[in-house]
């Protein structure tokens, strides 16, 4: 192990690559779960763990999958051990991502205990039948009870996952799911419109004709969101991320909201992380290197003491600086031209001037004296946009 100092990581990702039950939509990497596998991959994270530790410092970690809380209560303790051992815990934010169906009181105080202080849970919607049709295991009810046991567990700090856009989901339906999630009052909700992933069961629906994709009633469920959420209480932050407003905590306004997510906010912003587990990235000091994502060759790798790396990339910096411009821009703040400079060492004013102008000129950019970021259409854009940035 190799002590890097004061250069430390301080992001740290960890895939789950197991769920109950695969969805109809997901195209993450995982699988439903089996005990041997399980013990298997936990014995290689553990490995990969020992190999990186001495380079990371974690002021974030997430456990995301995949769905990190179908691991029963001993995996979990046998992994935070090996976690705290390697000095590893202790960062500021401390997220685990979760299916409604698998969450239980005691494995809730189990990760509070360890530091866990983040819950992202996967809600989808409300509405029993779109759960159905997604191919969810949870019902509405566990939802709530779910949410409940987390808060009598200590989590101060919830994000919700919502789709909109799903098949067969109509405007109706969405604004129901939208008023009895905010009215929960989470510190955190993510909303994705559906993206048809190849090689999905929704996707192969889609191809041979089962439905139609309605294009401005995506649009519309967007405002809808954008809105109901303003009105109660949450700031958006991304495109797709509202972190409730807390006057008391807010530094300033050029700033993330104190509830953002700040694992999330490094990605977006270009920061380095580790990756760790199955098809997990890293990007570390100026390298992107990707994990196989195949649990029993990713074992296999670790059990012969060598971490499972599929393929290496040392990003040309304009490359990796287009990247970085393109992510950052997916926040509301857009990017200040100082701190892009300082983390790539471009000028976004002189190396895209011509994409700003076109962007603002199309009223989906907005350029001021210290500052790019796209305007409430540009946003919904912004996979567009972030074409439009790559070099
Ligand atoms: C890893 S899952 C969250 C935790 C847990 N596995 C679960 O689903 O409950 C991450 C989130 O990505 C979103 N997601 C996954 N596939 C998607 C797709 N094809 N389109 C839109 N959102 C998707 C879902 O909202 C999901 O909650
Ligand atoms: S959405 Fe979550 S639970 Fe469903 S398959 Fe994907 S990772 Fe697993």
């Amino acid at each position: 192990m190799t002590d890097f100092g004061a250069s430390r990581v301080a992001s740290l990702y960890i895939h789950v690559p197991f769920c109950a039950q695969k969805c109809a939509y997901c195209a993450f990497y995982s699988e439903a779960s089996s005990g041997e596998l399980i013990n298997r991959y936990m014995a290689a994270l553990t490995r990969e763990l020992e190999i990186v530790a001495g380079d990371l410092k974690p002021k974030t970690i997430f456990f995301g999958g995949g769905t990190p809380s179908v691991l029963n209560l001993r995996q979990w303790e046998t992994i935070l051990r090996a976690m705290e051992k390697l000095n590893l815990l202790g960062a500021d934010e401390f997220t685990i991502e979760c299916n409604p169906a698998t969450v239980s009181a005691d494995k809730a105080k189990l990760l509070r205990d360890f530091g866990a202080n983040r819950i992202s849970m996967g809600v989808q919607s409300l509405d029993e039948h779109l759960l159905d049709r997604l191919g969810r295991i949870h019902s509405r009810e566990m939802v709530f009870k779910s949410f409940d046991i987390l808060r009598r567990a200590g989590f101060d700090n919830l994000n919700l996952d919502l789709m909109f856009a799903i098949p067969g989901q109509t405007m109706e339906s969405w604004r129901a799911t939208l008023a009895e999630v905010l009215a929960m009052d989470s510190e955190h909700l993510s909303s994705y419109e559906v993206i048809y992933e190849d090689d999905t069961p929704l996707f192969a629906q889609l191809k041979a004709g089962e439905f139609d994709v309605d294009e401005n009633l995506a649009c519309e469920m967007y405002d809808e969101l954008a809105e109901r959420a303003t009105d109660a209480g949450f700031q958006q932050y991304e495109v797709a991320n509202f972190a409730r407003v807390n006057s008391e905590l807010q530094t300033t306004n050029a700033e993330p909201p104190f509830f953002a997510c700040k694992h999330n906010v490094n990605y977006w912003r270009g920061g380095s992380f580790y990756g760790l587990g199955p098809s997990a990235t890293s990007y570390v000091r100026g390298v992107r290197t990707k994990n196989w994502a195949n649990t029993q060759l990713y074992c296999e790798q670790l059990e012969k003491g060598s971490r499972a790396i599929e393929s290496y990339e040392k990003l040309p910096p304009l490359k990796r600086a287009g990247e970085t411009a393109a992510f950052g821009l997916r926040m509301v703040a857009g990017w200040p031209f100082e701190e892009f400079r300082h983390t790539t060492n471009f000028d976004l004013r002189s190396e895209w001037n011509s994409e700003m102008k076109q962007l603002a000129g199309r009223g989906w950019g907005e350029v001021s004296t210290d500052n790019f970021r796209l305007t409430k259409t540009g946003l919904r854009f912004a996979d567009a946009v972030a074409e439009m940035f790559l070099r």
